[in-house]
C-alpha cells in the first residue's frame, strides 16, 4: 500500500516538474523571444594609437570598450573568442574577447585590445590612398559562443554574431563605428 502511494506520489510530482519545464522553457522561447543584443565599440586610446608604426613592432594595440547591452530575461554568458577588423576584405586586426557574462536585462562593458598588424596596411597602397583623403573603413565581426541561462537552472547554448562597420578619421581622430548582432538558439 505505502509503496504505491509513493509510486503515485513520483509520477505526478515528476509529471508536474515536467510541465513546470515545458511551460518555463515555452515562455522563453516565446514571450520572453530572444532579443539581439546592442553592441556598442569604443576605442579608448586613439591619441596614443600609432597607425603607421615607424618602430619595427609588427603590432600596434588600440584599446577598445565593446559595451553589450542584453535585452533578454536570461544570464548570457560567453566563452573566450576572436573578433576579427578586417580592411578591403582582409584581416588586419585580432580581437581577443575574454570570457565573462552578461545579467539579464542590463549592460555590461568589456574591454579588448585589438592588435592591428601596421606592416600589413603600410604594404596597401589603397590604404596609403585612403589616408590621404583623412579617413578609411573598416569592418569587424566575431561570434560569441555561449549560454543563456534563466534562474540557473535553464540552459540553453547560444551563439551571438556580430558585425560592424568602422568609419576612422583621420582629420578629427574619431571613431564611429554601427554594430548589428544575431543570436541564435
Ligand atoms: C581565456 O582567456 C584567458 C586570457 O587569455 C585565459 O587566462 C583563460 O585560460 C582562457 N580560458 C579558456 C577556457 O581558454
Ligand atoms: C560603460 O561605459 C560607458 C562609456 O564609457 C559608460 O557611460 C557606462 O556608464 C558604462 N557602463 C557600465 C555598466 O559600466
Ligand atoms: C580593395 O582592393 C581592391 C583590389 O586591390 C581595389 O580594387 C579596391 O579599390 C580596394 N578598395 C578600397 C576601398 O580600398
Ligand atoms: C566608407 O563607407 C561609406 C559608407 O558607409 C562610403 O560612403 C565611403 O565612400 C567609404 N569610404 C571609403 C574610403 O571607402
Ligand atoms: C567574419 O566574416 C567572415 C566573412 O563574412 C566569415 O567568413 C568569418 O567566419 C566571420 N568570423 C567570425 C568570427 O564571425
Ligand atoms: C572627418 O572629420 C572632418 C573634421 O571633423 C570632417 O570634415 C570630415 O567630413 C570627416 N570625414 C568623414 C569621412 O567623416
Amino acid at each position: 500500500m505505502a509503496n504505491r502511494g509513493i509510486k503515485i506520489c513520483l509520477v505526478v510530482s515528476s509529471l508536474f516538474l515536467i510541465i513546470v519545464a515545458i511551460v518555463t522553457v515555452a515562455l522563453f522561447l516565446t514571450i520572453f523571444k530572444p532579443k539581439n543584443p546592442g553592441i556598442f565599440l569604443h576605442p579608448v586610446n586613439l591619441d596614443d594609437f600609432e597607425l603607421l608604426s615607424s618602430s619595427s613592432a609588427a603590432i600596434s594595440p588600440l584599446n577598445v570598450m565593446i559595451t553589450i547591452v542584453n535585452p533578454n530575461y536570461g544570464n548570457f554568458k560567453y566563452k573566450n573568442s576572436t573578433g576579427y577588423i578586417n580592411y578591403n576584405g582582409s584581416i588586419i586586426a585580432e580581437v581577443p574577447i575574454v570570457t565573462s557574462s552578461v545579467p539579464a536585462r542590463s549592460i555590461a562593458n568589456v574591454s579588448a585590445s585589438a592588435g592591428f598588424m601596421t606592416q600589413k596596411l603600410s604594404a596597401d597602397n589603397n590604404f596609403l590612398e585612403d589616408i590621404e583623403d583623412g579617413a578609411f573603413n573598416l569592418t569587424a565581426n566575431a561570434t560569441l559562443p555561449g549560454k543563456v541561462s534563466m534562474l540557473k537552472i535553464f540552459k540553453l547554448k547560444a551563439k551571438v554574431y556580430i558585425s560592424c562597420d568602422i568609419v576612422f578619421n583621420i582629420t578629427s581622430v574619431e571613431v564611429d563605428s554601427t554594430c548589428i548582432s544575431k543570436i541564435k538558439l
